[in-house]
């Protein structure tokens, strides 16, 4: 590999209008190729695209255009091989793939650089990095959506308590509860293509921040880059960061979603719960306690919900107050989004792999059903229908859950008579409606939790997968 020629008086690429080199910890300190390497395909492919395009407009001849792709796609095929040596002198990703050129095709790659400037490139890297990567986030999240429907399909008629206030309210299905997650997941699907949709414009042409003299075509560079179009407005392309702060936002909600899902399975898996099994493999155990089962993944999903929106407001503060056009600030913008997504995506493959293999306790759920008064409204409901305001059965319901606390008795355990002795409306198929079955059954509209509609749910949910 031939070295990259080094001037220790000033800086290579901008050596011209400097008398000293820069300071070596300032070097080190404004360097940002220890991450934003993570960008060099998109690098290249950008670098490429625009070559073409010049070549396309006659800006750039036949064979400095065939020397330049050919040199690019060696560089690639070097760093993905590990024989790529990256250098903090040479500040960054682009750089770093610009000088190698340089060295190895001579003055072709010095024509690379015409009508562009590292701000219109690092805009272009970055979002092409990321619109690949809402590819993978939508991937994971997809997968994490089928385990839903998968557990979900095993357990629409298993019975639970529904909870407000983390006290027992009425019962539901286990299916209709995660099919609630299902539902947040689609939002988050939502946002991030919504975001996908405004990042896909090419920043490319915008040059430095005003445009070029050169007679480039932006349109045919943004379609080489399969992107929607290029960005309106010069300025505004080289600046702007919307999208990142968007992503993070996206991230943050789904993040908050994820730390929900994470806290119900931590608490289901207590044994003051006990509703469900974790299997061992995303556990651990303790090394002092031999009867401890830790749910770390789900503990571990929570926690790293601070990280992501951490970075959220990492983001905004770095762009507030920024004037336009581009400013070295901006440098900021990678290790948020590029930890942002290493963390969203382990967590949702975590989920993705853990969901489907979790086992629900039935008998535990229905118990815990039965003991809270669960069915409490069914019997409000019950005297209503038979001519009862609502708020005087709420009354005669309240005095027949008290009596339930004071003897340990579920509704559905006294007799008849104990029941008429608080309203004579009550008759024989009253116990109908006290059952959880009944009580779940009866819910029977769209977005209900009867099982019949739980399978209704799970029947949309596999068409929108589809
Ligand atoms: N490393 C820089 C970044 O990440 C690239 C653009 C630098 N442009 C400049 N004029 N200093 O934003």
């Amino acid at each position: 590999m031939s070295s990259i020629p080094s001037d220790q008086a000033s800086n290579q690429q901008w050596g011209g209008r400097f008398s000293e080199g820069t300071d070596a910890f300032v070097q080190a300190f404004t360097a940002s190729v220890s991450f934003d390497k993570r960008m060099y395909a998109e690098d290249i492919a950008g670098s490429i695209a625009h070559a073409t395009m010049l070549n396309t407009q006659k800006i750039l001849n036949d064979d400095d255009f065939a020397a330049i792709k050919a040199g690019l796609m060696q560089i690639k095929a070097q760093i993905e091989a590990g024989q790529f040596e990256w250098s903090i002198e040479l500040e960054d990703v682009h750089m770093n793939i610009e000088a190698r050129l340089t060295a190895n095709i001579g003055i072709a790659g010095k024509r690379l650089h015409t009508g562009r400037s590292r701000n219109d490139q690092v805009a272009t890297d970055i979002r092409l990095w990321l619109r690949a990567t809402l590819d993978l986030i939508d991937g994971q999240l997809k997968r994490l959506q089928e385990g839903i429907i998968e557990l979900a399909q095993r357990e629409y008629t298993t019975i639970m308590p529904g909870f407000t206030h983390l006290q027992v309210a009425q019962p539901v299905t286990f299916g209709h509860h995660l099919m609630a997650w299902f539902e947040m997941l689609k939002r988050d699907r939502a946002r991030f293509s919504d975001c996908r949709a405004r990042l896909n414009f090419c920043p490319l042409g915008a040059a430095a921040l005003a445009g070029t003299s050169y007679p480039i075509d932006r349109f045919l560079t943004a379609s080489l880059l399969d992107f929607s179009g290029p960005t309106a407005n010069s300025l505004d392309s080289v600046s702007d960061r919307d999208f990142a702060i968007e992503f993070a936002a996206s991230a943050s909600i789904l993040s908050m979603h994820l730390s929900r899902f994470s806290e119900e399975l931590v608490l289901w898996a207590t044994p003051a719960f006990d509703f469900i099994d974790l299997p061992d493999r995303f556990c651990t155990g303790s090394s002092i306690m031999p009867q401890k089962k830790n749910p770390d993944v789900p503990e571990l999903v929570r926690g790293k919900t601070g990280r992501v929106f951490g970075h959220l407001m990492a983001l905004l503060t770095l762009m507030k107050s920024q004037p336009l056009a581009y400013n070295k600030d901006n440098q900021e913008d990678k290790e948020p989004i590029f930890d942002i997504a290493d963390t969203i995506l382990g967590c949702l493959r975590a989920f993705a792999d853990m969901i489907p293999a979790i086992s629900s306790k039935k008998e535990n759920m229905y118990t815990r059903a039965k003991l809270g008064f669960a069915t409490a409204t069914d019997l409000a409901d019950y005297l209503v229908r038979k001519g009862l305001a609502f708020r005087d059965a709420h009354e005669v319901v309240g005095k027949a859950v008290k009596l339930g606390v004071d003897t340990k008795r579920d509704l559905a355990d006294m007799d008849l008579a104990e029941l008429q002795s608080f309203s004579q409306l009550i008759t024989e198929d009253v116990f109908e409606y006290l059952t959880l079955e009944g009580s779940v059954a009866a819910r029977d509209h769209f977005g209900g939790t009867a099982p019949k509609q739980v399978q209704a749910a799970l029947k949309i949910a596999r068409e929108y997968l589809s």
